[in-house]
């Protein structure tokens, strides 16, 4: 048998309705924290984990943007960036359909487009085996996210889509690592009372198989989702220099992209 490799997938679609009328005119992970797109953390978590191939899903409306900014950046540093169109968001769950092709026999780690991890979880990336992985952070307001119930012993008994009434302050944050069995129950979930097929049916068969792992992140999370998370997360990027943690991949991607432009810029004055 052959042993499966990482593959990576980063999902960007979506309208983004909370921010309007920024994502009017550009995808929400286009958006900038700081210094850069905010698209470039996930990206950079996918390549400090040594993930050679990498799948964007991202809305038809905003696909150009993507393939200019990506389409040929990473490639010289042996990167190679795909892209999907997700016409209709169907859920985070929808990304294993559209990527089946994409992951194959192999095991895949995606991240949310809008994730943005202070803590490197890369490592925990790279020595993946098999199941499922995810990782959880306390939060203040459990009400908003995926939640994840422990017994006394810090078994992990459910996990809990937006409970109203949160068994723990753990949530699931957007960072997901399965092994290629994840298609098939991916294929066979039911959309739920939104309308999506939702990561958390996925992570709870990968519990009920007793396959599912978890890591508790101390660091900062951020989803920028919203006025003031995007705020933050440029404020957090800066006062904490997280820019001093990518890998030297996307910062040398970034500065050469930025030279091109610069060239460009000149050339359309003369
Ligand atoms: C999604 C997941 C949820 C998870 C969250 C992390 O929520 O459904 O389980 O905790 O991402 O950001 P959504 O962004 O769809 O509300």
């Amino acid at each position: 048998m052959i042993t499966p490799s990482m593959k990576g997938i980063i999902l960007s679609g979506g309208t983004a309705t909370r921010l309007f009328p920024l994502t009017a005119t550009t995808s929400k992970q286009l958006l900038p924290v700081y210094d850069r797109q905010m698209i470039f953390y996930p990206l950079n978590m996918l390549v400090k984990a040594g993930i050679k191939d990498i799948l964007m899903i991202v809305a038809p409306e905003h696909s150009g943007q993507y393939l200019n900014l990506l389409g040929s950046t990473l490639k010289k540093f042996g990167i190679n960036i795909y892209f999907e169109v997700q016409r209709v968001p169907r859920g985070l769950a929808d990304a294993f359909i559209l990527g089946e092709s994409f992951i194959g026999e192999n095991n895949v780690t995606m991240i949310l487009g809008d994730n943005i991890f202070e803590d490197d979880i890369a490592a925990s990336i790279r020595d993946f085996s098999s199941g499922g992985m995810i990782f959880v952070k306390e939060v203040n307001d459990p009400q908003r996210f995926g939640i994840v119930e422990f017994d006394e012993s810090g078994k992990v008994l459910s996990i809990e889509e937006k409970p109203q009434n949160p068994k723990s302050n753990f949530c699931v944050t957007g960072a997901y690592v399965y092994d290629q069995r994840v298609v098939e129950i991916a294929k066979k979930m039911k959309p739920s009372s939104r309308g999506e097929i939702e990561i958390t049916d996925v992570n709870n068969a990968f519990l009920q198989l007793n396959e599912l792992k978890i890591k508790k992140i101390e660091g900062e999370w951020l989803d920028a989702g919203t006025f003031d998370s995007l705020l933050e997360a440029g404020n957090i990027a800066r006062d904490k220099k997280l820019y001093e943690n990518f890998d030297p991949i996307i910062d040398q991607a970034i500065a050469e992209f930025n030279e091109e432009l610069k060239i460009l810029a000149k050339k359309k004055l003369l």
